[in-house]
């Protein structure tokens, strides 16, 4: 056998799981077989008294079914029937007549779960930093195809079960524990021990599992009245959570309310069509690329270039500079986190603590990773410190005169080999490098809000940035726990760019009378996770004014007329959710600002308060389309190196549906020519700023794709 190795000590097998070649575990055709024939030798061998099931990775349990392989098989039955097999061999586990124990340590996900769930115990290691469940699966728009549809609510109650199901969210050990979807939570080296000690217990009898569910939750979902409400309300929630485009949250709460009518293996064989059906879909097919995408930029191609970084000073403590300082001492990095003063520099130390205590509360990481993680940060009003830092990244306030200040005060501070890092959200990286005594070692580093939850970092090189500065910056992004794409320098950089134009088209949509709920919900109904009005308030108008003066030259070489309107509101006092006075009207509720109804006195601003709907279609019509069009600019003008970085920026960075593939793919699979053709059409009505970048022209004329695979 290849993946699995067997030893057997006193009648107990430990059967050891290990993908030759892999850093994890995943569930392919080969291991089924393995497994499968693995379970028919051991089948009436009298002299096995329990098999255990552990892992040979050191950090790594099961991390789910092959992705490659659901990728490359195109017809639902073809995906049905090995979801059936899979299924199969599940029951012989679930049915085989001595116990079979889990001994988890790592992350058991997706059919992960499902295989531990068909064991008769489940043992699994406290630390949460590296072990944890769950049934990722409808994120890559799939439903759980191992019998977890099945299993799970069985084993932890239907609303717990759905509840992981449609998040696809991490169970972490104690949340585990506390719903009953392990039995038993030890130190990591004694999980395959304790898992002995079980298959001891449960053949002498004395293992009898708890329902771990309240009685308020047994009794709804005890009776058929009871769970019709759940299901009912669940399909509302997923309604209002995909706008209906995506399928697969559905079909889970259709497979988990079958089963519980039909019984289980109803329930199996349901699940294994409609995982055929939805992973056969445009919607799972864009969303499993997404996630190849997502996995190549977390590698690094020029590895042999990076160099070492151990010290990391962070300048400006605010929202962005704390937030950096989390995720750089996350990995282990020691940091500086400096601002003007002392004073300022703690309020940043102490945003991170909250941020980090919260994490200790919900039990994702401990209260000695906490403390330890804070230990690595020093707040500073001082240069001190500085002489020994290997990188500095600066988050201080959006002003090209104070970014360029910081690099000279820098680098009288640091070593020759020191990089500095610019967070500008706009600011051309070259005009911050004109500052600078070693050119070579300025970079962007363009984060975004909130930093350790936004999965997205843009790494923006200038052509004199060094090889290795741009692969070590890769590098620190990387273990910063981010996807990374890498951009050339320009106004905007990529994410900003193919932003300003949608921004300025819902601008444009409220001056011909729209209201401004209509075009964010709209929006939203497309597939973006906020409005784009909303996301003015969010992002700050000061901020965008800022934006649009570094774009609208820019835009103004192509025929484009400038927009003035965000500056016009900053100067008239609006500055979205950071005063209160945006888009939106808000309310302070305890350390939070609450969005409420839309700010009608805007309106003064866009033609006056009278206000009428504009056809939903041409709301997604026109704001999708400049930005599409806009990411087609940045590929053309060498911004972008390819169509894969500029659909992994837009859905990461900006929220582009995920459900359609990013800007390229969308392009791709609606067809160029059309796109060409509504783009025109919109030109004639309402000017060049709807002018088709040359590349897609040019794609049309030579049937050109942006993505090779279909
Ligand atoms: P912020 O206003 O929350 O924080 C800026 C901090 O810089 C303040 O604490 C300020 O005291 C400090 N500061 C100002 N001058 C300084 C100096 N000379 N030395 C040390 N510290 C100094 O601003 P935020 O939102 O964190 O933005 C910082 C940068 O990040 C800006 O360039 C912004 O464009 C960029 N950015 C912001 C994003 C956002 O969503 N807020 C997203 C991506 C980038």
């Amino acid at each position: 056998m290849n993946y699995l190795s067997v030893e057997k000590e006193d009648g107990i097998v430990i059967l050891t799981l290990d993908h030759p070649g892999e850093k994890v575990n995943k569930l392919n055709e080969q291991l089924i077989e393995e497994f499968k024939a693995f379970f028919d030798e051991v089948n009436g061998d009298d002299s096995v008294r329990g098999i255990i099931l552990a892992s040979g990775k050191e950090d790594n349990f099961i991390a789910g079914a092959d992705v490659e392989m659901l990728k490359d098989k195109q017809a639902p039955d073809e995906i049905t029937e090995l979801s059936r097999t899979g299924n199969r061999m599940l029951l012989e586990v679930e049915n085989f007549e001595k116990p079979v124990v889990a001994a988890i340590h790592g992350a058991c996900v997706g059919g992960g779960q499902e295989v531990v769930m068909a064991c008769h115990y489940r043992v699994a290691s406290k630390r949460n930093s590296v072990t944890h469940l769950g049934q990722p699966e409808v994120k890559l728009g799939l439903l759980p195809g191992g019998g977890g549809t099945q299993r799970f609510p069985r084993l932890v109650g239907i609303q717990n079960a759905l509840k992981y199901m449609l998040t696809g969210k991490n169970i972490y050990p104690k949340q585990a524990y506390r719903m009953g979807l392990v039995d038993e939570l030890v130190h990591k080296d004694a999980v395959v021990t304790a898992a002995k000690k079980a298959v001891e217990r449960i053949n002498a009898g004395k293992f009898k599992r708890k329902d771990r569910r309240g009685l308020g939750t047994k009794l709804l979902e005890g009776n058929f009245i009871g769970r019709k409400i759940i299901f009912s309300q669940a399909r509302k929630r997923a309604q209002s959570n995909t706008k209906g485009n995506y399928p697969a949250p559905f079909k889970i709460i259709d497979c988990v309310e079958h089963g519980m009518k039909k019984g289980k293996k109803a329930g199996l064989e349901k699940e294994s069509v409609e995982f055929g059906k939805m992973a056969a879909s445009p919607e799972a097919k864009n969303l499993m690329r997404l996630f190849f995408a997502m996995q190549g930029a977390k590698k690094n191609p020029a590895e042999e270039k990076v160099r070492k970084v151990e010290k990391i000073g962070v300048l400006g403590a605010g929202l962005m500079g704390s937030g950096i300082a989390e995720v750089s001492s996350d990995h282990g990095y020691r940091v500086l986190l400096k601002d003007q003063d002392i004073e300022q520099a703690s309020k940043g130390e102490q945003k991170l603590w909250e941020s980090l205590n919260k994490k200790a509360k919900k039990g994702i990481i401990t209260d000695f990773e906490r403390d330890r993680q804070i230990s690595l940060v020093s707040p500073t009003g001082s240069y001190k410190g500085f002489e020994n830092a290997d990188m500095v990244i600066e988050a201080v306030f959006e002003d090209l005169d104070l970014k360029k200040q910081m690099v000279r005060d820098v680098e009288q501070r640091t070593p020759d080999h020191c990089i500095f890092a610019s967070n500008t959200s706009s600011l051309p990286i070259s005009e911050i490098a004109k500052a600078s005594k070693r050119p070579e070692q300025v970079v962007g580093m363009h984060y975004f809000s909130p930093v350790p939850k936004m999965p997205l970092l843009e790494i923006i090189k200038t052509d004199r940035t060094a090889e290795w500065v741009i692969a070590t910056a890769r590098d620190v992004g990387i273990k910063q726990g981010k996807h990374v794409i890498v951009v050339h320098d320009g106004p905007g950089f990529y994410t900003t760019r193919i932003l300003a134009p949608y921004m300025n088209e819902a601008l444009m949509l409220l001056e011909e009378g729209a209201p401004i709920d209509q075009i964010d919900r709209e929006m939203k109904n497309f597939g973006f996770p906020v409005g784009p009005l909303a996301l003015f308030d969010e992002v700050g108008i000061d901020v965008a004014a800022h934006i649009t003066d570094t774009l609208n030259e820019m835009f103004g070489d192509r025929g484009v007329e400038p927009n003035n309107k965000p500056k016009e509101l900053f100067e008239a006092g609006y500055k979205g959710k950071k005063n209160k006075k945006g888009f939106y009207n808000y309310e302070q509720s305890g350390s939070k600002t609450k969005k409420k109804d839309p700010n009608t006195g805007i309106y003064q601003y866009f033609g006056g308060p009278d206000r009428s709907k504009i056809n939903a279609e041409t709301i997604h019509q026109r704001l999708s389309l400049v930005m599409v069009n806009e990411a087609a600019w940045c590929l053309q003008d060498d911004i972008l190196e390819n169509p894969t970085d500029g659909d992994l920026g837009a859905i990461l960075g900006l929220g582009f549906p995920p459900f359609l593939g990013g800007p390229f793919r969308y392009i791709d699979q609606t067809g160029a020519g059309e796109i060409v053709q509504r783009l025109e059409k919109y030109r004639n009505e309402l000017g060049p700023r709807f002018t088709p970048a040359e590349i897609l022209t040019e794609a049309v004329k030579h049937g050109d794709r942006f993505h090779s695979e279909q």
